[in-house]
């Protein structure tokens, strides 16, 4: 069954967890769905988890339409979440124009940075699902820092949560605030929050998938290594050298032969 944005609020009023990763590609996709994500998101954060920049902020509409289409086509019940990129929604109507070209490409809903009321509301307006995204924005912050430590930062953004729900958000994302503030900000809101480095009493969770894979080698804070994907890797492909340079790979179990009188009439 398809899991729809009525789903996910269900969940919070029933007090069942949120689960959301990011994902980049289609054969990642596959296994997040037969493992039962609720929230498969496409996310800025393929800049630098794939293609290699330094910073959100040199991810292009076009690039995340490219990823968004490989992650459709392995996504059948969960819901598809996918981010406005950087500069793509600073006026209500080029907003709409990014979030159709998304929605066209088979997103179920978006997310987007900073508290920015004006543009989720026009966004509802036009029938569309917008997330909202408070506490550390990559798109917007220079530094990785905690936001909302002191007292009026963290009622700053409670009171910026309060209205995004307002101008009808769908969803709130938090990034890297206190526990605490997460928490109150979930209990204060009726759409569902979910947290990375926001700790444990959001309604769900996101964690971008190369961090809990360990497909990116350094341990963050906020995420748990799951796996260690790249040590496997580096040590698969190390092999794989060392086999080749050695010849004992292939082996005769990977070859194929033909018939000898065939062979014999190639030599000829
Ligand atoms: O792009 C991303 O990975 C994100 C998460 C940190 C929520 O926006
Ligand atoms: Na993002």
């Amino acid at each position: 069954m398809k899991k729809t944005m009525a789903h996910l609020h269900d969940k919070k009023r029933s007090g069942q967890k949120i689960v959301m990763l990011t994902c980049y590609d289609y054969r990642t996709a596959v296994l997040q769905e037969k493992a039962g994500v609720d929230v498969i998101f496409v996310g800025d954060s393929v800049g630098t988890n794939v293609l290699g920049y330094g910073s959100e902020t040199e991810v292009s509409l076009d690039e995340m339409l490219y990823h968004l289409k490989m992650v459709k086509r392995g996504v059948n019940e969960a819901y598809l979440l996918v981010d406005m990129p950087y500069r793509t929604y600073e006026e209500p109507q080029i907003a709409l124009e990014t979030a159709r070209a998304l929605l066209a490409q088979g997103a179920d809903g978006v997310k987007l940075e900073g508290i920015e009321p004006s543009i989720i509301e026009f966004l509802r307006g036009h029938g569309i699902e917008a997330w909202g995204h408070i506490g550390y924005n990559p798109q917007l912050h220079r530094d990785v820092a905690v936001q909302g430590k002191t007292f009026e930062q963290a009622a700053a953004l409670i009171e910026g949560a309060l209205e995004l729900q307002r101008a009808g958000a769908s969803m709130l994302v938090l990034e890297l605030v206190p526990e605490e503030l997460a928490d109150v900000i979930t209990n204060r809101l009726s759409i569902p929050t979910i947290g990375i480095a926001a700790g444990r009493y959001t309604d769900g969770q996101v964690l971008s998938v190369n961090d809990m894979l360990g497909v990116n080698p350094q341990k963050l804070r906020h995420a748990k290594l799951y796996m260690d994907f790249s040590g496997q890797a580096l040590e698969a492909i190390r092999s794989y050298s060392e086999e080749v340079r050695n010849r004992e790979f292939p082996a005769e179990s990977h070859v194929r032969h033909m018939k000898e009188s065939e062979l014999r009439r190639v030599e000829e």
